[in-house]
């Protein structure tokens, strides 16, 4: 593992996926020290902690947290950009719906636990944490209950951690994308003749995150930010609740 000596560093939570494996490229072209965080390496940042699956949420929670202490050394990171995730479809009667709850459960709340936590130890004041939820769970999500359910639970977390006493640094900010479509490639596989003007580009992101890190444009803490493409165009709509 590469030491964290750089002024500016970043933890990808996910950073093997296709969003993360686009923050790793865009903040290491921008000269920063990248630690990816994921179930396999990726080769392009500075630092990886590969995480072992396991059915044990304090297990892997704890296992994550004291590499991620090992591996920076008491230095603070400027942001923690939590885009690991996951998507599984049905409905509360499919024989799958347990199955897909746990499956969910570990890779978008366990996830983004893990990332606030990590956030209120190793964030520098004024950092940047960004959680991942889904537009879709801001209404009732039928089809898709437990994919809904666990990214529910990441806007309430978000929402809490912008509250008073959240135990995140001071002027720190924890923001989560609510995203419809990403331009992925395994969207791309799956929906072929979709129409992809009205899919976000995976750049778009990456680079909001670095502005946002760097104070341009940053939403309020506890803000969900609904990422809305339309026409090849993308807005950044804060949700109403
Ligand atoms: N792709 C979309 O259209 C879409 C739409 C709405 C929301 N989102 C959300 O946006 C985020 C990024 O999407 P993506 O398409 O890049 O996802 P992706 O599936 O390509 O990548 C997710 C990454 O998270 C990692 N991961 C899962 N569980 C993990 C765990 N327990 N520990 C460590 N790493 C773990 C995976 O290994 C993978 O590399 C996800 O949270 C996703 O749910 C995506």
């Amino acid at each position: 593992m590469a030491a964290a000596s750089e002024a500016q560093r970043v933890l990808v939570y996910g950073g093997r996926g296709a969003l993360g494996s686009k923050c790793v490229d865009y903040f290491k072209s921008k000269n920063w020290w990248v630690a990816s965080i994921d179930v396999t390496e990726n080769a392009a940042a500075n630092a990886n902690i590969v995480v072992k699956l396991s059915d044990s949420f304090t297990e892997q929670s704890e296992e994550v947290t004291s590499a991620v202490d090992q591996l920076l050394g008491g230095q603070k990171v400027d942001a923690i950009l939590c885009v690991a995730g996951g998507w599984a479809g049905g409905s509360a009667k499919a024989k799958s719906f347990y199955k897909n709850c746990d499956l969910m459960w570990k890779q978008s709340v366990w996830t983004s636990t893990i990332s606030s936590h990590l956030a209120t130890k190793h964030l520098k004041e004024g950092g940047l944490l960004t959680l991942s939820g889904a537009n879709a769970a801001l209404s009732a999500t039928p089809g898709m209950s437990a994919y809904g359910m666990a990214k529910a639970a990441v806007h309430q977390l978000c929402q809490s951690l912008g509250g008073e006493k959240s135990g995140l640094p001071g002027n720190s900010a924890a923001v989560a994308i609510l995203p419809v479509t990403l331009d992925t490639p395994a969207n791309r596989a799956a929906m072929p003749d979709a129409d992809f003007t009205c899919w976000t580009p995976l750049d778009y992101i990456a680079e909001t995150f670095f502005n946002w890190t760097n104070g341009k444009n940053r939403p309020k803490s506890g803000s969900l930010i609904q990422v809305v493409t339309e026409k090849g165009k993308t807005e950044l709509v804060p949700a109403q609740l």
